[in-house]
């Protein structure tokens, strides 16, 4: 989400409006402003894109020379007008735009509501105002300080009120905010691209760091109320590299906010020595033992994620499952009655096959899983149940931080069944949740390994053909892989099983052939070595993406992109991003519009 505040003396909802078309690339599902003005506070939001509030407000305006805004992508409730922020009190003296999930939203909102307070919207941002409201007592800063003891989770916040009028206080933790300083005007922003057009002075607030934004200046505490120096940083970047936080593409951009995306997905979910908390899947034990067969359908990376999500479910909750491109299900008269559960997977939540499937699986009496990143997307609304992984906007057609959270997700379904199936002990579950912690620092360490990535793309850039192979889960990161490849760069990518080279492959291997591995499933190591040894004998150039401690390879392939160790099953998620990179790499050396490949589209929603 998007969040920008002003105080000074042009027009707030200009300043407003203006800095929230420069964050719309954080959310694009509703927008909305406060303005206060003659002792009450215009509130004007609606549902979709920033132009549906521009039109709103020329029928609706608002004036005055403070206010708050907010563009949203939904976490918790769907998109709708009311849901959208800034979210009011229940007295409409305070007002409040926030970024992040409040993860005891639900505990709030029960201490809240036995004081008499009610709620209008399904998000966790509204026991905010209402927190506030309770804490206040003539000092706005004072009653934010209060309010944020009591949250748990991650949130940037500004907050405006009429009873401590002409302020604005924001405040951070483990989400995004800056301070803008103008001449005799001051901002708060998600991101700098908001503010750009008016300063490039800003201030980085730390974690829980207050601001106090008033019109005789900024003044900073600490949550004990203790004043904080803080200095300010002169933007050098241009507004348009600042949209992509400085980076050249969308891509690149999001493939370097993996790290942020999985502890995103895993946060109140995923907790070492405590069960799996997955509170928009209500399928119980009775159920689970109930179905005969798993169905995961999706398309094109999402299909992928569920390869991966096959072999979870499989070796963790030991119940079968298929997976199925949903193009081909849809039309092979699969066997779906009331024993079938099926999962959806799909970033967008609109895939128009995708959906068919759900549909027509619904119909046939099936329970559905949706597992979409758009929050009141079709198949969200659709599912009977839904995991929504928190990517956050994805902007490159091409999937990555997407694709990583789906794997998130498959695997703490997968574990979720088997606490409930009883398949697996509870020290074996920790081990794998302990694990799964790890990996957004562990991702951190893989993508810091760019320059050597960088330079085998060089070196395969001009290739027409490239193979990838695996074994195992290395064989679903290879397809993987090879998407990412033909999407970003039109080279053509094949994967294969590594076993599979001999049954016809190997006849295309011959000298400078590229050929890319993943090697991270322990039991087929030496199979793997084998094959590499299969393609390097007959010229080819290899790239090898393997475990720190795997040396092997180093004497006989061109790269070895070595990755931290973990445990097999949740090797994908390190073992891709290396190739990611590749692709991206390889496209940039190309010329190649990284963003937006020809021919795709990031949502297909015909047939
Ligand atoms: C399109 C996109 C792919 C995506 C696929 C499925 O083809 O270009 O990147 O993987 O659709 O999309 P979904 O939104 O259902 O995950």
């Amino acid at each position: 989400c998007g969040i920008v505040g002003y105080l000074g003396g042009k027009d707030a909802t200009d300043v407003l409006v203006h800095g929230l078309s420069k964050l719309e690339y954080r959310g694009y599902d509703s927008a909305g402003i406060a303005v206060p003005e003659d002792g009450k506070i215009t509130i004007v939001k609606t549902k979709g894109r920033l132009k549906n509030l521009a039109e709103k407000l020329e029928t609706e305006p608002a004036h005055g020379h403070l206010g708050i805004g907010h563009t949203r992508w939904a976490t918790h409730g769907e998109p709708s007008d009311v849901n959208s922020h800034p979210h009011c009190s229940n007295n409409d003296r305070i007002s409040v735009v926030h970024n992040g999930i409040i993860e005891n939203y639900m505990e709030i909102k029960s201490w809240l509501a036995d004081k008499g307070y009610t709620f209008l919207s399904e998000t966790d941002t509204e026991v905010i105002p209402n927190l506030v409201d309770h804490y206040f007592d003539g000092c706005l800063l004072e009653a934010v300080i209060n309010a944020t003891q009591r949250l748990k989770g991650s949130y940037a916040l500004g907050v405006i009120s009429l009873d401590d009028p002409d302020k604005i206080i924001a405040v951070r933790k483990d989400s995004p905010l800056i301070i803008g300083l103008g001449e005799n005007e001051s901002f708060i922003a998600s991101d700098v691209p908001a503010i750009l057009n008016y300063t490039r002075e800003v201030v980085y607030l730390d974690d829980m760091e207050f601001a106090e934004i008033t019109g005789s200046g900024i003044k900073y505490y600490n949550a004990n109320l203790e004043p904080v120096e803080k200095s300010a940083t002169t933007i050098t970047w241009n507004a348009d590299s600042a949209e992509k936080g400085g980076f050249d593409h969308f891509t690149i951009k999001e493939i370097h906010e993996q790290p942020k995306a999985l502890r995103d997905t895993m946060t109140s979910r995923i907790v070492a020595g405590q069960k799996v908390k997955l509170d928009d899947i209500t399928i119980t034990k009775e159920m689970l033992e109930s179905y005969s067969r798993i169905y995961i359908v999706a398309c094109g990376t999402a299909y992928n994620a569920g390869v991966v999500g096959k072999t979870a479910i499989e070796s963790l909750a030991k119940i079968p499952v298929e997976v199925d491109v949903a193009s081909e299900f849809r039309y092979r008269d699969p066997i779906i009655d009331s024993r079938t559960l099926l999962i959806v997977i799909s970033q967008s939540g609109e895939t128009a096959d995708t959906l068919a499937v759900l549909r027509d699986s619904k119909k046939k009496g099936a329970r559905v899983i949706a597992i979409t990143n758009v929050v009141g997307s079709s198949v969200a609304r659709e599912a009977t149940d839904v995991f929504y992984t928190w990517a956050g906007p994805e902007i490159g057609v091409a999937s990555t931080k997407a694709y990583l959270t789906m794997l998130i997700a498959v695997y703490t379904i997968a574990l979720h069944f088997a606490e409930l199936l009883g398949t697996m002990t509870d020290e074996e579950t920790d081990v794998i949740k302990k694990e799964m912690l790890l990996l957004p620092d562990k991702v951190s360490k893989v993508i810091e390994q760019k320059e050597n990535i960088q330079k085998f793309a060089l070196k395969i850039h001009g290739e027409k053909d490239v193979f990838f192979i695996g074994r195992g889960l290395d064989y679903a990161v290879a397809i993987e892989a090879a998407l990412k490849l033909k999407e970003l760069t039109y080279i053509h990518a094949d994967a294969y099983p590594g076993g599979e080279l001999k049954h016809g492959p190997i006849a295309l291997i011959e000298k400078n052939t590229s050929v890319l591995a993943s090697l991270t499933q322990r039991s087929l190591m030496d199979k793997m070595h084998s094959n590499l040894k299969e393609v390097t004998s007959r010229g080819a150039k290899v790239m090898v993406v393997t475990y720190e401690s795997n040396k092997t390879v180093d004497s006989f392939v061109d790269t070895a992109v070595h990755i931290p160790e973990t445990i097999d099953l949740l090797a994908p998620v390190l073992a891709v991003v290396p190739m990611q990179l590749l692709s991206y790499y390889v496209c940039s050396f190309k010329g190649l519009d990284v963003d937006k490949p020809r021919n795709l589209a990031k949502s297909v929603t015909v047939e």
